[in-house]
């Protein structure tokens, strides 16, 4: 049986960090393995909101070389740049046909961006979600491994697969997020505020380009208080979080021994010592994090692997649009 199609994207707009990580191309690395799937950079999409293009070029290999750096396999996945396969622009223009102004302007993300670059509330700003539809249905693609904040876009997605088959013929399966059962992971800002981004504080989030030296200077500053107050206390969500990253980056009995602290202290009897487990997060998170930093950095430095990575991405993803803009073109235009 043919394996399901799998797609999703990530915007080039600043460094990668552990959110992405442990979001999104860990589960891209798993599922590169049971699926077919087909993995972008999606630079169109960042004109939207970074118009100054300057940085974008080195900013699109940089997310190339982190994401094979992390585990993405080229040999499995399709890892491509959005811009090298035209046949997403041309099947943008059709589906453009398809979506209303009404529809498009009441979606959660149009509407943020129009209050935060009120100066710039571009046309493809309005129509973000029908190029992210674009992408998805070139593969015909049925899951797509994103963050609970993309279920819009995702439904939006669905509906224009249902118009267009219902205009002009059954060409798209419908698309569906997708993640591994468990709850989903979400990496909170080290300072306590909101979840870790590219966008957000800088010193409150880990990047996978961060040296050492910085990674252990940005937890050591990790907000903690002055230890529970009573036995197993339930714990405040900044200790949570750190306690999560212990999860993802430690050995388990390094965890345990943390866990037990925190859960035999109380007011007048603080077991656990903040300092001390920040300290041992810390070096296992450089532990985690360096060996993909000078893997990503090596990738840079090596333009013809990089290049040679990106056109083979190319290669493999526009064959399959094209397949899919033929029957596109045909069911449309006859
Ligand atoms: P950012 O918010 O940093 O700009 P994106 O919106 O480009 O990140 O998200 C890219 C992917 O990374 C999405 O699948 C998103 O769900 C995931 N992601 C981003 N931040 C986090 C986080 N703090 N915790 C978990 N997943 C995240
Ligand atoms: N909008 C997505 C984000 O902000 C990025 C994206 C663009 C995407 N096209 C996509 C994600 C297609 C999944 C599928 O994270």
């Amino acid at each position: 049986m043919a394996k399901e199609v799998v797609l999703s994207g990530i915007r080039p707009t600043g460094f990668l960090h552990l959110g992405n990580y442990f979001g999104a191309m860990r589960n891209y690395v798993r599922m590169q393995a049971e699926y077919n799937c087909y993995f972008f950079v999606a630079n169109w999409h960042s004109l939207t909101t970074h118009p100054d293009t300057k940085e974008l070029k080195a900013a699109v290999r940089r997310v190339v070389a982190e994401n094979i750096a992390c585990g993405v396999d080229t040999e499995k996945a399709a890892f491509y740049v959005q811009s090298d396969v035209p046949e997403i622009a041309e099947l943008y223009l059709y589906l453009n046909m398809l979506s209303y102004k009404g529809e498009l302007e009441k979606t959660t993300t149009f509407k943020d961006k129009v209050r935060t670059q009120p100066d710039n509330v571009n046309a493809g700003l309005l129509t973000y979600p029908v190029l992210q539809a674009a992408d998805i249905l070139i593969h015909r693609a049925v899951k797509v491994p994103v963050g609970k904040d993309q279920e819009q876009n995702l439904e939006m997605a669905r509906n224009f697969a249902q118009r267009f088959n219902h205009r002009y013929g059954e060409v798209f399966p419908e698309p569906y997020g997708f993640n591994y059962g468990e709850q989903l992971v979400k990496i909170m800002s080290l300072d306590g505020n909101g979840k870790m981004s590219k966008s957000e504080n800088q010193l409150s989030t880990l990047y996978l380009a961060d040296e050492d030296d910085l990674i252990r200077k940005k937890i050591m500053k990790a907000k903690t208080d002055q230890g529970p107050e009573e036995l197993k206390s339930v714990k405040a969500d900044y200790i949570e979080n750190l306690f999560t990253l212990m999860k993802l980056v430690s050995e388990g009995d390094t965890l345990q021994k943390f866990e037990d602290d925190f859960n035999n202290s109380s007011a007048g009897n603080c077991v656990i010592r903040y300092g001390d487990f920040k300290k041992q997060l810390a070096e296992d998170m450089v532990k985690f994090i360096a060996p993909i930093r000078e893997k990503a950095i090596a990738l840079q430095h090596s333009e013809t692997e990089l290049d040679k990575i990106m056109k083979q991405g190319a290669d493999k993803a526009r064959a399959s649009a094209s397949e899919t803009i033929k029957l596109v073109r045909k069911a449309v235009l006859g």
